[in-house]
């Protein structure tokens, strides 16, 4: 059986409608070919996902948000909710990324109210954790995962989670050009696996597919998707340009 890689792009705060629209319809043609063997997602800025959604209508790869609000409607300015990520042509919703927990004060507390109303809504929710460079360098890596998996994760059973994504995105390695060692990132993601495994259950763990994701680009996607315990990656500036993000997906 084996767990089905998903290779996802999180484009931030790049691309208006228009440029998102025509970049979703030329990644749509360049990896239709590769879409019976793995799952591939992009997550375009809130205004872009309708209109992406309706220009890839006919394709079977995946749309997600970068972010949703855990209320289910109400006064609360500016935020997004699941049924309206749904109704925008969603599937999938990263939560958690390390720039809205940095900037945004996002922390394992909303993080875990952001989960339960996506799960609530059927939303597949992508969970990203990851340590600091300081972190890694006072030998923290560890317990900060342990934290944000335990917190984040709290008071789920292991059929809520069934669908759950976790990218590991070692906060050092976003946009910085440097990647973790394919050992670093086998190592880290083993971990991980282990960590689920153990607060719920082995057969969840076995199946949980976890992202790698940072300074991921063509030359080095195919050595991390050798390693064992990495499923797939979360692609942040690679995933701009169609041609590299298509390469991306092309790995094997
Ligand atoms: P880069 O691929 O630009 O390092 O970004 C990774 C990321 O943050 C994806 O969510």
């Amino acid at each position: 059986m084996g767990r089905r890689p998903l290779i996802a792009g999180n484009w931030k705060m790049y691309k208006n409608c228009q440029e998102a629209v025509e970049a979703a319809g030329e990644i749509s043609m360049l990896v239709a070919d590769v879409l019976s063997d793995i799952d591939v997602m992009i997550a375009p800025t809130f205004t872009a996902l309708a209109p992406v959604a309706e220009k890839i209508e006919d394709s079977p790869f995946f749309i997600g948000a970068q972010d949703i609000f855990w209320e289910k409607e109400g006064a609360y300015t500016g935020q997004i909710s699941a049924d309206m990520l749904i109704s925008a042509g969603c599937k999938y919703v990263i939560i958690g990324h390390s720039e809205r927990r940095q900037f945004f004060h996002e922390t394992d507390d909303t993080v875990n109210k952001k989960i339960k109303a996506a799960l609530d809504a059927d939303l597949v929710p992508v969970l990203c954790i990851g340590e600091t460079e300081q972190e890694r360098e006072n030998e923290k890596t560890f317990s900060v995962l342990d934290n944000q998996i335990k917190k984040g994760l709290e008071g789920f059973s292991p059929e809520d989670l069934k669908n759950l994504v976790i990218a590991y995105e070692p906060v050092w390695a976003i946009g910085t050009g440097k990647t973790a060692t394919t050992d670093q990132a086998q190592e880290v993601h083993n971990y991980i696996r282990d960590l689920i495994g153990k607060i719920l259950g082995t057969d969840l763990a076995d199946d949980m597919r976890i992202l790698y994701g940072g300074s991921v680009k063509p030359d080095n996607i195919s050595e991390l998707m050798a390693m064992t315990d990495i499923d797939g990656a979360l692609i942040g500036g690679a995933s701009l340009d169609p041609e590299s993000f298509s390469k991306i997906a092309h790995f094997t």
